[in-house]
């Protein structure tokens, strides 16, 4: 047998053991935005860490310093960085994941408990985590767990890069990635090839998919103050200017109903589609029933599905995630909140810059603060994190390997497509290595990633492991030739795209 043969037949044979592997993940609760579950997230940290230990990985945690939290010293999880093979004669793969998870509670609506993987009677396992991004770190781990099981020689040299921050803006994780690019030759990013993420998802339930590109993110928050302390609106309503009337009036100039962004400036350097561009999203195989399943309605934008496509893709967006400061959902109380904020954020692409959107938000936002005529004080306009845009050319050596091993594993041809979510380490990656930066995911489009129920189809995460060792070979039988280095297409108008 063939050692990729040898590879996929260990997978096969292997399955009940690779869900152990995701149920013990699943179970421990690495939720980085929440302060008191923090030592679980450094529990995870070892966990993976002896994960790849037991495979032969060499690895190192990396103490990434504290964070401030509500003028807290918080300590960060440490990050892995991880190697195994040294042959010059092979191509070197960085693999990027992250081990920590969103919020879950079953009281947010959750069929079973978030942390206990459960698999239903179509074969797919619900538990948070498990497509987002557990179940992929997973897939890597068991395609170390088949070579080292059947003594295969893995055919490139593996790097390990994953963190537990990446939930809540990857703290810490762009300075050791720069610092350990620096290193050049000590560093363990030397000689890297290029770079695969497994961090998101088809865009359908039946059609894989490679991505060139994500969405770039700036989170606001604004916060407006008024009387000294919480008033009765019995007493004072009608009587006293509102912080929370202001706020609304504010949050509700940001964004229209229809999607189109109101700070004024926001679309500059943002061309329209060429034909050839409309031609690909045509293509992509997706349908309003997709959209409709994945939504859960017929809730759309556009009756025109490469018009959400691109809404989703190529054009930037505003949403409005909540208020800080007012009464609790589970209440009528009667108050006038003494200081609200509210909390919203755009989603970036090129030529968009988070910088520059924070200029322009806070400019936007005193200028219609300012129509108000209100006594309410604007305390603060806060980006409170932001992320770059990443685009890259999809015609290079480590895409045509991604599409040849999704080619053997699911006997098609991958979509090629942009995505709207943010990684923002992508780009970090891809300016400091100046390699290609492939994103191959396993999970599907329902899987439902930071929502509840969130699940992965014991299908795609066997696939999915098949599909990444099967790449590995592929990279190995890969002639890089100039697209080697390939140029980081970053700066290009829109219009250039491919
Ligand atoms: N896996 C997602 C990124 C993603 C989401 C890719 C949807 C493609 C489609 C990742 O874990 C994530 O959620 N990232 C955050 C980043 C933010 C905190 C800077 C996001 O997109 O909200
Ligand atoms: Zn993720």
């Amino acid at each position: 047998m063939s050692p990729i043969d040898d590879f996929l037949q260990y997978v096969d044979d292997n399955q009940s053991g690779f869900i152990d592997r995701l149920r013990d993940a699943v179970a421990i609760k690495s939720v980085s935005g929440d302060a008191s579950l923090r030592p679980d997230v450094q529990n995870m940290v070892d966990w993976f860490d002896g994960q790849l230990r037991s495979y032969g990985v060499q690895t190192e945690q990396v103490d990434l310093g504290y964070q401030t939290v509500d003028g807290q010293q918080l300590k960060l999880p440490n990050a892995i960085l991880g190697r195994i093979g040294d042959d010059p004669n092979k191509k070197t793969v960085l693999v990027y994941g992250h081990m920590d998870v969103q919020p879950a509670e079953k009281s947010d609506g959750w069929n079973t408990d978030p942390f206990t993987l459960t698999i239903d009677d179509q074969d797919r396992m619900f538990g948070r985590g498990s497509t987002d991004d557990k179940g992929p770190i997973c897939a890597w781990v068991n395609v170390l767990e088949a070579h080292s099981a059947k003594q295969l020689d893995l055919p490139v040299n593996l790097r390990f890069c994953f963190e537990a921050m990446e939930e809540s803006g990857s703290e810490g994780l762009d300075d050791l990635i720069n610092k350990e690019a620096a290193k050049g030759e000590d560093g363990y990013f030397d000689n890297v090839d290029c770079v695969c993420i497994s961090d998101n998802y088809w865009l359908n339930a039946r059609t894989p998919i490679v991505t060139y590109g994500l969405r770039g993110v700036a989170y606001f928050e604004v916060t407006i103050g008024g009387p000294a302390q919480d008033l009765h609106s019995g007493m004072w309503g009608n009587v006293v200017h509102e912080p929370m009337t202001d706020l609304f009036n504010i949050m509700s100039q940001l964004v229209r109903g229809d999607g189109y962004i109101l700070v004024e400036g926001v679309y500059s350097g943002i061309d329209d589609p060429t034909p050839e561009e409309l031609a690909l999203y045509n293509a992509l195989d997706y349908t309003m029933d997709d959209f409709k399943s994945a939504v859960g309605g017929d809730i759309g934008l556009s009756e025109d599905v490469s018009q959400l496509l691109m809404g989703r893709m190529r054009w930037p967006s505003l949403s409005l995630h909540g208020i800080r400061g007012a009464s609790s959902d589970e209440t009528s109380k009667t108050v006038i909140p003494a200081t609200v904020t509210g909390k919203f954020s755009l989603r970036l692409v090129p030529p968009q810059t988070p910088e520059d959107i924070e200029k322009k938000v806070k400019t936007y936002i005193e200028k219609v603060f300012n129509t108000l005529n209100t006594k309410s004080t604007l305390k603060e306009v806060v980006m409170t994190s932001g992320g770059m845009p990443w685009i890259t050319d999809d015609k290079n050596w480590s895409y045509k390997a991604a599409d040849d091993a999704t080619m053997d594993v699911y006997g098609q041809n991958p979509d090629h497509c942009r995505e709207g979510g943010s990684i923002p380490v992508t780009l970090t990656f891809s300016d400091a290595l100046k390699v290609p930066v492939l994103l191959l995911p396993v999970g599907r489009g329902d899987d439902g990633a930071h929502s509840t129920n969130e699940k992965l189809d014991i299908s795609n995460y066997m696939g999915g492991t098949k599909l990444l060792g099967t790449y590995l070979y592929k990279v190995a039988a890969s002639e890089t030739g100039e697209a080697r280095r390939a140029p980081n297409k970053q700066k290009l108008p829109a219009r250039a795209l491919p």
